[in-house]
């Protein structure tokens, strides 16, 4: 998967692509990440990038030359090559989206900054729009980071074990169940003894349950949408007291 990024920042990315299993899936090559500078694209000495706003008010805009610019050299890669705006104006970001645009060769990500970005941009060049949350941030440079690391752990190969990211928050619609590692006493606080009991269906059970029940307690909207057996209803009833 080639990732694009579009953005007047692009240092701000280094220091945090560099770490853990993102450095790794780029030394690896499943991921390959290139930044394109929208002052470059700017014109005149000033090289500039934004504007006032048509019709007034505050803050500025940024210009849609520059980006389109920007945009027009990036080499397109692959068969699938999916241009997002970064933008809180955008469709949420959520898991199914990531599984989504893991199925791309390219993902080129357009960081906006200031008010906003000139709708030109958005009405001819954007395949899709997202935000990663109902807030406003400085510039879309987070977003952009958070959907390369969402979407680079579901590229075969990123992570270590295959299987470990179909047990993670989300993928079934549920919270994760929660972990614990050594010792087994920490603060005064135990390990639940289920999991020392080398009983796996047992376990099994219990992780189900604790998803369910964390679940139930921080985001009951999810599980209007969730995928539950009948074993998991019942354990939904139970904890519901039903
Ligand atoms: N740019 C500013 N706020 C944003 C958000 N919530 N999501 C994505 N890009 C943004």
């Amino acid at each position: 998967m080639r990732f694009d990024v579009i953005t007047l920042f692009p240092d701000l990315f280094t220091s945090f692509l560099k770490e853990s299993i993102l450095g790794r899936a780029l030394s690896k090559g499943l991921v390959d990440i290139g930044f394109t500078d929208i002052r470059t694209f700017g014109r005149g000495p000033h090289r500039v990038t934004d504007d006032r706003p048509y019709g007034g008010g505050n803050g500025m805009v940024m210009k849609a030359g520059p980006i389109l610019r920007a945009l027009e050299s990036i080499e397109r890669i692959g068969k699938k090559s999916h241009v997002v705006l970064l933008t809180p104006q955008g469709q949420t970001f959520e898991q199914s989206v990531a599984w989504e645009l893991s199925r791309q060769d390219q993902l080129i990500l357009i960081c906006g900054r200031y008010e906003g970005v000139d709708e030109r941009v958005r009405l001819g060049h954007v395949d899709r729009e997202l935000s990663i949350g109902d807030y406003v941030l400085s510039g879309g440079e987070l977003g952009a980071v958070v959907v390369i690391d969402a979407v680079s752990r579901l590229i075969p190969g990123v992570l270590g074990g295959e299987k470990s990211n179909l047990e993670d928050s989300f993928e079934d619609g549920l919270l994760e169940y929660p972990h614990y590692t050594r010792p087994r006493v920490f603060h005064g606080m135990e390990v639940p003894p289920v999991l020392l009991s080398g009983d796996h269906e047992k376990i099994r059970l219990w992780r189900r349950a604790e998803s369910i029940k964390r679940t139930l307690q921080s985001r009951p909207d999810l599980l209007k949408q969730a995928r539950l057996n009948p074993e998991d209803k019942a354990i939904l009833d139970r904890l519901q007291g039903k």
